[in-house]
């Protein structure tokens, strides 16, 4: 290999060693720069004879183009390199599955209520509400139970410091009174039609264990009209446990009990004729017609109407519709349990 040949071949390889444009830049400095060697080389022709200068610049010049074309490649390789490089730093990968977004779940309590909500609405109920911190009267003396009752004390109250005219309601009950109220505002009590309402909400007691929670949910129902009878309370419950439970292979049974508010009072209990619990009574509900006394609290006239409640545990009709056996588990807030119901 020639002299020039081999300059021409070490120029194509640190041209190639050149990482940057820089580099790259003093790589070509060595060879075409002002004291490069191909310079070098072009300015020794003028010590040679005219006959050899033509032959020696000749080949001078073809080194000399052989290297700017080497120079060249190169630039484009590292201009291309640089691009690929900003492109991948800024690309967005379409493969990439997106960012997952967490879908939340309504809670198993708020799901059974809105299920109820539908089926009591698809039967010509209204939903009604009332306060959590319930006034003294509305929660007991409305209710037929007045100061030193000693039913007061079937319920364990949260009573508010320093306070003795309010309290945390301990049942749904005194929504009763206010829905009666109301209607009565709305429509006298002359040609007032069927008052028909069930109050879903949040009550509180001082219980903890796995079948009380300090704080729970009841659903108040109720019905008053010019003749509504326990007979009318039977079979819309039973329905309604029918089409909660999406079976007909369950049994009812009223069982007496004791309420101030109601007379005669009793307890819903049911069975399921197959499954699991087959045969297994569970209390639900307690329900009854409605005393002489909560009706004319509510202004309602007891000579001429006649009306029945009941009250039922939400977290009891959830625990069953979803087959849960701690009623603690709706109120740990444990996502492993909670996003069962999504
Ligand atoms: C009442 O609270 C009455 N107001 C029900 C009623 C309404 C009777 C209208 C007649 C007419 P009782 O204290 O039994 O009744 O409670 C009703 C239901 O609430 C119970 O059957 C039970 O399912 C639920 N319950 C009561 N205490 C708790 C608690 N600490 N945790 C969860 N559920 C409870
Ligand atoms: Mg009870």
């Amino acid at each position: 290999m020639s002299d020039l040949e081999q300059l021409v071949e070490q120029a194509r390889q640190d041209f190639a060693a050149a990482a940057s444009p820089a580099l790259l830049e003093q790589a070509k400095a060595r060879y075409l720069g002002k004291s490069g060697s191909i310079t070098a080389e072009l300015k020794g022709l003028a010590a040679l004879a005219p006959e050899e200068k033509k032959e020696a610049g000749g080949r001078i010049n073809r080194a000399k183009q052989s290297i700017e074309a080497a120079l060249e490649a190169r630039r484009a390789e590292l201009r291309k390199a640089e691009l690929d490089r900003q492109l991948a730093a800024t690309a967005i990968d379409v493969t990439l599955p997106g960012r997952q977004r967490q879908t939340g779940g309504l809670h198993p309590v708020s799901r059974a209520q809105e299920r109820i909500e539908d089926l009591f609405r698809s039967v010509g109920f209204t939903v009604a509400d009332g306060p959590e911190i319930e006034s003294d009267w509305y929660n007991f003396t409305a209710l037929n139970m007045p100061d030193n009752h000693p039913a007061r004390s079937m319920h364990d109250t949260f009573y508010l410091q320093g306070r003795d005219d309010v309290l945390l309601r301990t049942h749904t009950s005194p929504v009763q009174i206010r829905a009666m109220q109301a209607h009565v505002a709305r429509y006298g009590t002359e040609n007032m039609p069927d008052l028909r309402i069930i109050a879903p909400g949040r009550t509180y007691r001082v219980d903890w264990d796995a079948t009380h929670s300090p704080m729970f949910h009841q659903l108040e129902g109720m019905w008053i009209g010019e003749k509504v009878s326990m007979a009318d309370l039977k079979g819309l419950y039973t329905h309604f446990l029918r089409r909660f439970f999406e079976t007909d292979e369950l049994e009812v049974r009223f069982r007496p009990s004791f309420f101030p508010f109601t007379e005669p009072s009793a307890e819903i209990d049911m069975a399921f004729l197959t499954g699991k619990h087959k045969g297994k009574w569970l209390e639900i509900s307690g329900c009854g017609m409605m005393h002489p006394n909560v009706l004319a609290f509510g202004g309602i006239d007891p000579e001429r109407y006649t009306g029945f409640a009941f009250g039922s545990g939400l977290e009891r009709l959830a625990m069953l519709l979803y087959g849960i056996d701690d009623i603690r588990l709706f109120f740990e807030n444990d996502l492993r349990f909670l996003s069962q119901f999504r």
